[in-house]
């Protein structure tokens, strides 16, 4: 059962609401006696320790755009300041000293990972590191057993273009042994800041190596994951930002998991497009209801409290498919619980449509998956066959076949499914199934041409920067 706003919380709210504005109203005319132009920050002084109105007062001037972000946060009007995010203790790998703090038995850290916010919001990083935004995140990029080290080659050898030097790479760690700094560009300013990435760190506690910051299941030098501001953006770290689309569409965007796009495309990002200003945005967690908005965003189908579901901050919850792998199968294991995903997500649609409608857009996605794996299953049947034959080349980048392969499941047949799952005929079809069955012809030629001639082509036949 959903723990609604009960009438108490209301109560307490507002009340909570006229202290504020009470208050401030004493202070300001206090204040306003004192000095005839009353400087904005004196009325953050309420509730906080000398300590904590040091680290304010000096990074004002120093930093004041931070400040501006945090002051427009309801946490700063709940006495929840940098003192509280950004103190560590002396022992904290972490730890180092600001310029204003020098000498003193204070240590403060740059970097703050979801465990600093579990001391108050521990459901929801309990959520959070359950969901593939926790760990699965950066173990795409970090690890080199995924994928048989293939990413780790990709990142390094490839984009990093350690083979034009001809340098000799270890791969047994996230960042190789033998690697140069720039080698590691097109990892920091593209994988790591969507997925996240291993912090490490100088003698200075700081960090080095270009692994900081990261996205969203940063791993941290304690041993802590996850970074809470990808969605709340910081330093205001707002729910009506988090729950708006664009907070996904930094990452869930572009050929491979155009979410974004597909949802600007959908009847719910059209309502969203001419209506959204109209939503209320900021309504209290878990009262936030249709009525509110008149389409759901990503959160309100993904996160979001509705009807009798809970708020989550675990995103695989409502999630019957995997529409990213190379194959689609029901989610089970680390990946979720495709049983009880199929259940909660109709629950969601129900707030708004009745039960046929919902049914048949379900029936699509299964019959989407069903379609899109048949192709997949076909395309696997001809590489082993090729492989047998020795007829794929060692390079997959360099291959004709395998390239073509890629693009088949990582971009046209994600964004076929994808498409499908929310609604969005133009991504299902012509940046999808269209170009799925395609490529999946131009492949079927090639097959055909090896098997016949015995010979792998002298030139990948596919630009590589195809329109795929
Ligand atoms: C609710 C917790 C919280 C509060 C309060 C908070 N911060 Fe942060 N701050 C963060 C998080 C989270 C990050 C991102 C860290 C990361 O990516 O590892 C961050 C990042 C930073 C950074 C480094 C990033 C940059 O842009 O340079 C600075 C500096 C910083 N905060 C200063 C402050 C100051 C000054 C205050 C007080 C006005 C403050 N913070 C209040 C959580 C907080
Ligand atoms: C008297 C001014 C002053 C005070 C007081 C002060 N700071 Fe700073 N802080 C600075 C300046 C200047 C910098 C940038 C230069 C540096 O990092 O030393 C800085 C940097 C930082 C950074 C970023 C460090 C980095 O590596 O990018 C954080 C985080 C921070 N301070 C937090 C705090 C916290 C928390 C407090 C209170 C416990 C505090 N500061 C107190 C002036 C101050
Ligand atoms: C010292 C306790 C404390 C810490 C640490 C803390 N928070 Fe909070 N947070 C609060 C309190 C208290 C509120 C409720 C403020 C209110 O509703 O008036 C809150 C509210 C929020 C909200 C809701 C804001 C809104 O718009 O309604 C978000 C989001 C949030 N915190 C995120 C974070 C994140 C992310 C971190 C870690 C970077 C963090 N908090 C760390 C105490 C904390
Ligand atoms: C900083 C980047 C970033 C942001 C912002 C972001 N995501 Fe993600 N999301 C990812 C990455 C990376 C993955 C893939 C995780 C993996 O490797 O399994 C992912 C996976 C997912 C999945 C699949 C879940 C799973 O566990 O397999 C869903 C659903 C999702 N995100 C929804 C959202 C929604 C909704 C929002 C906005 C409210 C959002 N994301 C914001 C980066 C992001
Ligand atoms: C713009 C943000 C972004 C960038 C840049 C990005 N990814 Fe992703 N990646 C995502 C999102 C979002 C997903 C989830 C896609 C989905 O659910 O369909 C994802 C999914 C994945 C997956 C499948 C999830 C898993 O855990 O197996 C892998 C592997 C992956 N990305 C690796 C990489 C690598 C390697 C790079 C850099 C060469 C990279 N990504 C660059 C956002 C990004
Ligand atoms: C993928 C985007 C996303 C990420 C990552 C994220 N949040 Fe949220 N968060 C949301 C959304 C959306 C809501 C509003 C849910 C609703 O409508 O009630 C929310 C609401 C909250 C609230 C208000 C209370 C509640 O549960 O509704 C808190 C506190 C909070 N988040 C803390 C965190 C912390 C701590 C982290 C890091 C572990 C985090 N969030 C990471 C999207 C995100
Ligand atoms: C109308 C509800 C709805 C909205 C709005 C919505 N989604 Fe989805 N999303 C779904 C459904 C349904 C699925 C497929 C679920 C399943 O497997 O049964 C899905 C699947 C996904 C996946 C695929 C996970 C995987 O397996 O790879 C990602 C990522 C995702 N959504 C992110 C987003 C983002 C980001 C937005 C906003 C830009 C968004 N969604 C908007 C309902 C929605
Ligand atoms: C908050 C309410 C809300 C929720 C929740 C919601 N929808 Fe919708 N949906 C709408 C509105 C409003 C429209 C626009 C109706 C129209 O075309 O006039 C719409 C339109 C659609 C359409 C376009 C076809 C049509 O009927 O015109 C599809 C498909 C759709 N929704 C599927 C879903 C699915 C599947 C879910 C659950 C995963 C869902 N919706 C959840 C409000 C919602």
């Amino acid at each position: 059962m959903k723990p609604k706003i009960g009438v108490f919380s209301i109560i307490g709210l507002v009340a909570l609401a006229m202290l504020i504005a009470a208050g401030q109203a004493v202070i300001a005319a206090e204040q306003a006696a004192e000095y005839p132009s009353l400087p904005k920050e004196l009325i953050i002084k309420r509730g906080f320790t000398p300590d904590a109105l040091r680290c304010i007062e000096c990074h004002a001037k120093k930093m004041p755009g931070i400040v501006e972000g945090w002051k427009a946060s309801r946490m700063s009007h709940a006495g929840v300041s940098c003192y509280d995010c950004h103190v560590v203790k002396k022992t904290s790998p972490m730890a180092s000293q600001c310029e204003g703090i020098k000498g003193s038995q204070i240590f403060i850290s740059p970097m703050v990972s979801s465990k600093t916010c579990s001391r108050c919001h521990p459901q929801e990083v309990e959520q959070f590191l359950k969901s593939g935004h926790g760990k699965l995140a950066t173990a795409a990029v970090m690890d080199p057993a995924k994928a048989g080290g293939k990413l780790i080659k990709l990142q390094f050898w490839y984009e990093g273009a350690a083979f034009m030097d001809g340098i000799k790479l270890k791969w047994n760690t996230g960042t190789p042994v033998g690697s140069k700094p720039y080698m590691r560009a097109s990892r920091a300013s593209g994988c790591q800041m969507c997925h996240g990435t291993t912090v490490e760190l100088g003698p200075d506690h700081k960090p080095i190596n270009q692994t900081w910051p990261g996205g969203v299941g940063t791993r941290y030098p304690d041993g802590s994951v996850g970074t809470c501001t990808v969605c709340h953006t910081r330093h205001k770290f707002s729910i009506a930002d988090a729950r708006k689309p664009e907070a996904c569409g930094a990452c869930h965007l572009g050929p491979d998991h155009p979410n974004i796009e597909i949802y600007m495309e959908s009847k719910h990002g059209q309502n969203y497009l001419v209506h959204g200003e109209e939503y209320k945005w900021d309504s209290p967690p878990e009262a936030w209801e249709p009525g509110d908005y008149l389409a759901p965003t990503c959160a309100t189908c993904h996160m979001s409290g509705i009807g009798d579901l809970a708020t989550t901050h675990n995103v695989q919850e409502r999630l019957k498919w995997d529409l990213m792998h190379k194959k689609s199968v029901v989610r089970s294991g680390a990946r979720g619980d495709g049983v009880k995903g199929e259940k909660l997500m109709r629950k969601v649609c129900a707030n708004c449509h009745g039960p046929t409608h919902t049914k048949t857009q379900r029936a699509t996605l299964n019959y989407a998956v069903e379609l899109y794996n048949k192709y997949w299953d076909g395309a696997t049947k001809m590489a082993a066959e090729l492989k047998a034959k020795g007829l794929l080349g060692p390079d997959p980048w360099q291959d004709g076949f395998q390239e073509l392969m890629y693009y088949l499941w990582h971009h046209t047949g994600r964004r076929a499914r994808q498409g499908a799952a929310m609604n969005a005929p133009d991504y299902a079809h012509w940046h999808g199934f269209f170009q799925v069955f395609q490529l999946y012809q131009d492949m079927v030629n090639i097959y055909d041409r090896r098997m016949k001639t015995g010979k792998i082509e002298p030139y990948s036949p596919v630009i590589s920067s195809a329109p795929y």
